[in-house]
């Protein structure tokens, strides 16, 4: 595992950019995340693409998870955030582009249906964000290593944390998520984990600077994999 520590979320991100692009090519699948970690990658991406220097014709992309409850038109759900941050500026092939779609009238069929793409496919670079309680996607502490595509309650520190997306209103936050399990996030070839400002500080730690892998603390398990590069603004450094 590679752990690089920067000033600022722009400075890691523009350095994680140079990191997938030195692990992808033209014809590569992404593992995509949402939130506010990954946005400035995303214009890293978006930036050099306009500048002609990276095409996204036939790059397939899987994201990781959705809100359970909210439809395409809300303005927070996880597939109006990736047109809007990414997949609307760059010139990937929105057919290409999948996310698992959590407002299915039959949610047990839509579930299979993504873990069958996910297991016809092989993810060349995850990208990750961290939940202060150490989740990854939406897998929640508690959730089996070995889980593939579920639904997930999210926990109430979640809720929480992600309610200043939604008017600073846990009532207005979904309760449930579909999310990749940790088994199809840990089947990508090279996984990059971002994590910014000082509430994703003990997960940090957790992962960076202990032994621990276990299954209360999702990211941990990511000591299990070949290659993970994470990088950390300096408030998410364990360190201080
Ligand atoms: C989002 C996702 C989550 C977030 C995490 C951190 O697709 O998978 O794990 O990465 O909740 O959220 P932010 O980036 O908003 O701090």
């Amino acid at each position: 595992m590679k752990y690089l520590v920067f000033e600022t979320k722009k400075e890691a991100s523009k350095e994680a950019y140079k990191i997938l692009k030195s692990l992808i090519d033209e014809n590569s699948t992404l593992g995509l995340a949402t939130g506010s970690t990954p946005t400035d990658l995303y214009e890293e991406m978006i930036k050099d693409h306009k500048e002609g220097n990276f095409s996204y014709k036939n790059i397939k992309s899987y994201n990781l998870d959705e809100y359970v409850g909210i439809s395409y038109d809300h303005p927070e759900s996880y597939h109006k955030f990736m047109d809007v941050n990414l997949f609307d500026h760059i010139d990937i092939d929105k057919n290409n582009t999948h996310i698992p779609d959590a407002s299915a009238e039959n949610l047990d069929q839509a579930l299979e249906n993504y873990q069958n793409e996910l297991n016809n496919t092989i993810i060349d670079v995850q990208i990750l964000g961290l939940g202060g309680n150490g989740h990854i996607g939406f897998n929640e502490p508690g959730t089996p290593f070995n889980s593939g595509v579920h639904v997930i309650d999210l926990k109430e520190e979640t809720i929480k944390a992600n309610s200043r997306f939604f008017n600073n209103d846990v009532n207005l936050v979904p309760k449930q998520a579909v999310t990749m399990g940790i088994n199809d996030i840990m089947k990508a070839k090279h996984i990059i984990l971002l994590a910014f400002g000082k509430e994703k500080q003990t997960a940090i730690k957790n992962l960076i600077d202990s032994d621990i892998v276990d299954e209360s603390i999702p990211c941990t398990v990511l000591k299990k994999h070949p290659s993970v590069y994470v990088l950390v603004d300096k408030e998410a450094d364990f360190r201080n």
